[in-house]
Order: structure tokens, then C-alpha cells, then sequence
């Protein structure tokens, strides 16, 4: 019997940046999904019980076949595993997690960082190079669930180490330790109340507007473009570049204002990125500005939307004593996934 955990995710900065070979620095969250495996109750099948949704699912170990929902992740873990030459064995997986989905905390990665650990442990299969099994992951949302992601939120879930951000460069996928010395400042999450999905948002739309930018601009990613290259542009590519060019100086000067403990600066970027997200990058949405709105005037030293956008939830930096606004989730930060 083994037991895998992994966390949800919060990226302080660097939104949008990740598919375009840029910058980005999220943290682990204690939050996270539990998947323990054990011995198989059928020959050859892989018998699955989500806790939390009281639901089953029982499927062949060689051929795990399409399904929707939940029950996608676990096929796709299944089948992306063996596709990359892991040895799996038939097993009886429990899940249960506490990432509140839908709200920009990454359940998903979680879900299927988690289910891919405890896969590999119960065949008695080392963990291997992370980054591996982050692109692994990716796989599995990419080809199973129908939702295209970066590979923001399987490095951290995988790659961060507790009471550190991470800074990532996605162009190399160097991940480097930033640490969060929060003192009595509190990073919460707090519902926009407008649900989001990734797979019908215009985040698809977003990453092919930036693939188009490229290609006017002859280059490579985004990574490579400057605030003139994206005055060249017709609109609204203009706008898109520059959010993600101005993003990627964003990341690195909040990665200094971390390191000097200047956590006032630290809002003023998150404020930035917020603004830049709204009016370059266009992914907000009026009850998410509402909501945003709501957490400055309530004394947030910053706040933005996070995650894919067009609803979801927005992250706020709270001064040191400044009470918990209604309904938000105080984001602490945990340890990356492993087994327990
Ligand atoms: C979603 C995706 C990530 C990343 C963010 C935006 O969370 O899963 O890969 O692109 O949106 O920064």
C-alpha cells in the first residue's frame, strides 16, 4: 500500500507567461490531493473510489478507454504512464483532496500529480526525473481532459519546496528557490463567484493569439519579443505581447522584492500584473474586477485574478493583522508532492 500526495498551487506573478517560454513564480499551497493504492481487487483492472464525490470507476489496466470528469485524469494517468514506458501494475486507488476546484488552486494538476505518484509507487517504479513527470501530466489534461495548460501548475505542484516560491524559466525549465518570508502577511484566495472552465474560456484562444504574434514577428516564443515588437503589431496582439513581455520583468522584480523582505513593493506588482491581465491581456471579467476591487478597498496590499482567467478566483496579499475578508481561503504554503 502506498499513499501519494500533492499540492494545489497558487503562481504569485507571471500569468500567461508559461506557454510562451517565459517566467512565472507560484508556490505549493497545504492543500493538496491524497491518492493511496493498493493491492488490486480485480485481476489486470484498475478499480478507482473518489471519496469526496462518493463515485467508482473500474476499468482494463491494458486498454483504460475514454471517460469524462474525474474519471478522465485517472485513465489518462493510467495510459500516459504506460505510453512513457512505465511498468504498471493493476491496483485499487482511493482519492480524496481539499483543492477547491474551479478557483484557480490547480485541483488538477494536483489530482493527477498525485494519482501518477501513487501509480508508480504501487509498481514498486522510482519517481524519476520531475520534470518528466510534469510534461507527463500535461499529457494527461492535453489528451484526455481536452484542456491545453502549461506547465505551470505540474512544476510547482512537483517542484516546489516548502516556505519557498519557485521561480521557473520555462524556456530552460530551471526552477530556482525563492524564499517566502512571509512574516505576518497572508496570501488568501477569495471566489469571484463566476465559474470558470478552462476548456470553454479563451484561454485556447489567448495561446493561439500568441503563437500568431510570433509568427508576424519571426520568432521563436514570446520570450524573445520586446515592447517594440509589440508596438509593431495590429491589435489586439499588441496588447497581448506586451502583457507578456512587461510579465516577465514583473516576475524577476518580484523575486527581488521577496529577497528584500519589501512585501508593500510585492503588492504593487501583484496590482500591476492585475491591471495588466484586465486591460492587455483582456482574461478579467466585471465580477472579477468587482472582487478585486473589494479586497484593495478592504486593505489588500495587492490583488489579481489567477490561473487561466475569465472568472475564478483572485489571490490578495494582506498587511500583517488585516482580518480575513468573507469567504476567503488563507493560502499557506506546503511541502511539493511525494509519497507519505
Ligand atoms: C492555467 C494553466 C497554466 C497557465 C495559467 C496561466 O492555470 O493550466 O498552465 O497557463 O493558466 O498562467
Amino acid at each position: 500500500m502506498v499513499t501519494a500526495f500533492a499540492p494545489g498551487r497558487v503562481n504569485l506573478i507571471g500569468e500567461h507567461t508559461d506557454y510562451n517560454d517565459g517566467l512565472a513564480l507560484p508556490f505549493a499551497i497545504t492543500a493538496g490531493v491524497t491518492v493511496a493504492a493498493g493491492p488490486p481487487a480485480r485481476p489486470d483492472t484498475v478499480t478507482v473510489r473518489a471519496s469526496d464525490l462518493h463515485q467508482r470507476d473500474s476499468f482494463s489496466l491494458v486498454d483504460p478507454g475514454r471517460a469524462r470528469g474525474w474519471r478522465a485524469f485517472v485513465r489518462g494517468a493510467v495510459a500516459e504512464l504506460q505510453r512513457a514506458g512505465h511498468a504498471l501494475t493493476a491496483t485499487d486507488l482511493t482519492i480524496s483532496g481539499d483543492v477547491p476546484r474551479g478557483r484557480g488552486l490547480s485541483s488538477s494538476a494536483a489530482l493527477e500529480v498525485s494519482l501518477c505518484l501513487a501509480l508508480l509507487g504501487v509498481a514498486g517504479l522510482p519517481i524519476g526525473d520531475r520534470v518528466a513527470l510534469a510534461r507527463i501530466c500535461s499529457r494527461i489534461e492535453r489528451e484526455w481532459v481536452g484542456a491545453q495548460t502549461g506547465l505551470l501548475d505540474q512544476l510547482a505542484s512537483l517542484q516546489s519546496s516548502e516556505d519557498n516560491a519557485l521561480r521557473i524559466d520555462f524556456r530552460t525549465l530551471e526552477c530556482r528557490d525563492v524564499p517566502l518570508r512571509l512574516g505576518h502577511h497572508r496570501f488568501v484566495a477569495v471566489d469571484s463567484g463566476e465559474a470558470r472552465s478552462l476548456q470553454s474560456s479563451g484561454y485556447n484562444t489567448r495561446r493561439e493569439e500568441c503563437a500568431e504574434a510570433c509568427r508576424l514577428l519571426g520568432i521563436e516564443s514570446l520570450r524573445d519579443a520586446t515592447v517594440a515588437d509589440a508596438a509593431s503589431l495590429p491589435a489586439p496582439l499588441n496588447r497581448r505581447v506586451r502583457h507578456v513581455v512587461y510579465e516577465n520583468v514583473r516576475v524577476d522584480v518580484a523575486v527581488a522584492a521577496l529577497i528584500a523582505g519589501d512585501m508593500d513593493h510585492l503588492g504593487e506588482l501583484i496590482n500591476a500584473s492585475h491591471a495588466s491581465l484586465r486591460d492587455d491581456y483582456e482574461i478579467s471579467t466585471p465580477a472579477v474586477d468587482a472582487t478585486v476591487a473589494r479586497l484593495r478597498e478592504h486593505g489588500a496590499l495587492g490583488a489579481r485574478i489567477v490561473g487561466g482567467g475569465f472568472g475564478g478566483s483572485v489571490l490578495a496579499l494582506l498587511a500583517p493583522g488585516a482580518p480575513l475578508p468573507n469567504g476567503a481561503i488563507e493560502l499557506i504554503p506546503g511541502p511539493p508532492a511525494g509519497l507519505i
